[in-house]
């Protein structure tokens, strides 16, 4: 339910930190506009320009429809059939996203003189027509398309070896009226992509806690009316008063906010990403992804019980779309497109899928009163308002709604958090007929820390308590006391805290959901923690993650911690029906500079008040030149746009 969080330094092992660039940044950032009626809301962000064309970003309209005629071509070998004609043995189309750019040649470009690397294409095609099925990941580059792109296959991301080889079945379709009369509604199974469905045969059926070998003894049990029909299933907001005080730069998805700057990407699979992330011009993040949310369900009927949910295999990028402004989001937020490729060639625009907004959080950064011996009991207060950025997605798969939301603060702390909101059905006794299933979400996520240089090493900081002797204090004896004890984590690590370890549903294709933190050293080749076709394939998955931990270094080196919001073990209630809220399915982490900076972060902050009573009592309030603006407020109804499909 609540977030159990945990505390990890990074430490820059490399370059010390030099000091800290001049507070003029600070003060341009925040020179206010003088009060004007309304309070432009609506406006747009200013503009700033990146100071490289983002490598992270989509492949184009264009390259996306060649790339897909490319595939089709009879030169390709491919012998792809249309999506819309094939059949269980043809060879189809599956998806087209753009492929991560290796970080080894993006970081020549974002940090040197060298050209951008060339962009890829990453296309997965289901090879139903091979003797021995797969479905087949592929790159296709350079681009932009020309005479020189080829195709060959992406195999060195997944570790597993082949291709991944999802074989599913619709076995439903036999008593999917008895589904409709009992649950209103009936699966028959996504597309069938075995090619021989013989090879499948049916264990039986359960419902009501009864099993049912055949379809027959379900039906004689249905008509003589033994079956019935379970019953039905039943933050502050804040303004941006007085203008924006980031810049984006929507063409390159690159924004700057008082210290902060970083580049966003959006791809089908895995939805908003971030790169680069700087705070006061030096790097702290190469990458910040989501790799993954799993939900693991218990249960005593087989479906609860043997249920494991990888929402990657639903992409988070086609499922994240409009969020209505003043409500998912604040009124005044920067609303972003989230556009990828989708369908036969086509570009998929998800009209604003991505706010960006500054929020006033609520407390203040620093404050403190000090003096009194007058009516005011103080002889000055002293206060710096705290704001933080946002950048917010929610991506909805199936019945799960999930929040995420990356802060950015001024202190130059970074918060990740989640929220699930879930349509609950299934543990504990809900009302009549329902129950809860007791489950877990596990969502994962990869940072790619180069805090000033590649180079980091992790330090694990324990406060402990131990039996003490104090020699002013003889008379004492031993006691306890707090220890602060620091070490260097040495190799490749993967700490095992979640609860589920050993289950048939997870075997060997969730292993990175089975740790809180793990550290790897950064390889090209370790891009990902899981593989989308991973649920399908528990015994022998096309990625195991569990792979990467093969004893190197992670001291000194280019390291990648990987960790899981593991936290939103959601025991249902009857609260949480239809929906359960987000303030309780939530989860965050927060990664703050450990001597990144020289001192703290508020003392070039104008955002604050100094209040002095002079001899007669009269307060002088110092407002450091940032004045309360005085402007009406106008809100609108949040304006929903078509979402458009961008066909060349
Ligand atoms: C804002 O406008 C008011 C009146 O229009 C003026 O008195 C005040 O000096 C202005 N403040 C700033 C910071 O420009
Ligand atoms: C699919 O098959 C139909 C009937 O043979 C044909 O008219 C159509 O062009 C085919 N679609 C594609 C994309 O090849
Ligand atoms: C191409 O695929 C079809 C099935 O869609 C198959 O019948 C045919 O033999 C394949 N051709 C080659 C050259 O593999
Ligand atoms: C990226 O790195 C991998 C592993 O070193 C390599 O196999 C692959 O060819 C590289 N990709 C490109 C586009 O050069
Ligand atoms: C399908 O599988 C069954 C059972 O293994 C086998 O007898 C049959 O020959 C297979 N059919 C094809 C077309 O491969
Ligand atoms: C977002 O998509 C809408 C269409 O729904 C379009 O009008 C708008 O220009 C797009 N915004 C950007 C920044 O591309
Ligand atoms: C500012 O507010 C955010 C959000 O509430 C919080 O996480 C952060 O720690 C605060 N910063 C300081 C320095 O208190
Ligand atoms: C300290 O010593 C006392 C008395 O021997 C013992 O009960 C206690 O558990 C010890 N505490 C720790 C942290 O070892």
């Amino acid at each position: 339910m609540i977030a159990q969080c945990l505390l990890a330094a990074l430490v820059a092992t490399a370059t010390p930190v030099a000091a800290r660039p001049d507070a003029e940044f600070w003060r341009r950032a925040m020179s206010f506009t003088n009060g004007t009626t309304p309070c432009g809301l609506s406006d747009s962000a200013p503009t700033v320009k990146a100071p490289k064309a983002n490598p992270w970003s989509s492949i184009s309209p264009a390259d996306a429809k060649a790339v897909y005629d490319f595939v089709h071509a009879p030169e390709t070998g491919l012998n792809l059939t249309a999506s819309e004609n094939t059949t269980l043995t043809g060879n189809y189309f599956w998806f087209i996203d753009t492929l991560n750019t290796n970080k080894s040649q993006i970081l020549p470009y974002i940090d040197g003189n060298e050209a951008a690397p060339p962009k890829y294409a990453r296309v997965v095609i289901f090879e139903g027509g091979k003797a021995q099925p797969v479905s087949q990941e592929y790159m296709v580059g350079p681009l932009l398309f020309s005479s020189d792109t080829t195709i060959q296959k992406y195999d060195f991301a997944f570790n597993g070896g082949k291709g991944g080889q999802p074989l599913l079945k619709a076995v439903m379709t036999e008593v999917a009226d008895i589904n409709v009369a009992l649950f209103d509604g009936a699966y028959l199974g996504p597309a069938d992509k075995d090619t021989n469905a013989s090879k499948y045969a049916l264990k039986g059926y359960v419902t009501n806690e009864r099993f049912f070998a055949t379809a027959s003894e379900l039906r004689a049990a249905f008509d003589a009316g033994e079956l019935t029909s379970e019953f039905p299933q039943t933050r502050d907001q804040t303004i941006e008063i007085g203008g924006k005080r980031y810049k984006v730069d929507v063409e390159q998805q690159y924004v700057e906010y008082m210290g902060w700057s970083f580049y966003m990407a959006f791809t089908r699979t895995l939805g908003l990403q971030f790169y680069d992330i700087k705070f006061e011009g030096d790097r702290v993040l190469y990458e910040l992804t989501l790799q993954e949310a799993a939900a693991q369900y218990a249960g005593f009927q087989p479906k609860a019980a043997g249920t494991v949910y990888h929402d990657t295999y639903y992409a988070f990028g086609t499922s994240s779309a409009t969020l209505l402004e003043g409500f998912d989001c604040p009124f005044g937020s920067i609303m972003l497109n989230a556009t990828f490729p989708e369908g036969p060639g086509n570009i998929e625009v998800h009209p604003d899928a991505i706010c960006i907004f500054e929020a006033d959080d609520g407390f203040p950064l620093a404050r403190h009163r000090s003096g009194s011996g007058n009516a005011y009991g103080f002889a000055n207060i002293a206060s710096v308002k705290n704001t933080t950025l946002h950048a917010r997605t929610v991506a909805t798969v199936g019945k799960y709604d999930y929040l995420f939301d990356y802060a950015f603060h001024l202190d130059g702390s970074l918060q990740i958090t989640a929220r699930a909101r879930v349509g609950a059905r299934f543990g504990s006794r809900i009302s009549q007929g329902t129950q809860g299933s007791f489950h877990g979400h596990v969502l994962t996520y990869k940072a790619d820390f180069d805090v000033v240089g590649a180079s980091n090493g992790l330090e694990v900081t324990e406060l402990i308590v131990v039996n003490q002797t104090q020699p002013w204090y003889p008379e004492l004896g031993g006691f306890e006391q707090m220890e602060y004890r620091t070490s260097n984590m040495a190799t490749e690590a993967h700490n095992v805290h979640l609860s589920i370890q050993d289950s048939p549903f997870t075997r060997r294709s969730s292993s990175f959901l089975k740790s809180h933190l793990a550290v790897t050293q950064q390889h090209d080749t370790e891009v990902y923690a899981n593989s989308w076709q991973n649920v399908n394939l528990a015994e022998a998955p096309q990625h195991d993650f569990l792979k990467f931990f093969d004893g190197e270094s992670v001291d000194d080196t280019d390291t990648v911690m990987w960790f899981n919001l593991a936290c939103t073990n959601h025991f249902t209630r009857a609260e949480g029906v239809p929906v359960t809220l987000y303030v309780e399915a939530v989860s965050s982490i927060s990664f703050a500079p450990h001597n990144f900076n020289d001192r703290a972060q508020e003392g070039d902050l104008l955002d604050r008040r100094w209040i002095v009573p002079d001899a007669d009592g009269v307060l002088a309030y110092d407002d450091y030149g940032v004045t309360l603006p005085t402007c009406q407020i106008e809100l609108d109804e949040p304006a929903i746009k078509i979402e458009p499909w961008v066909t060349i």
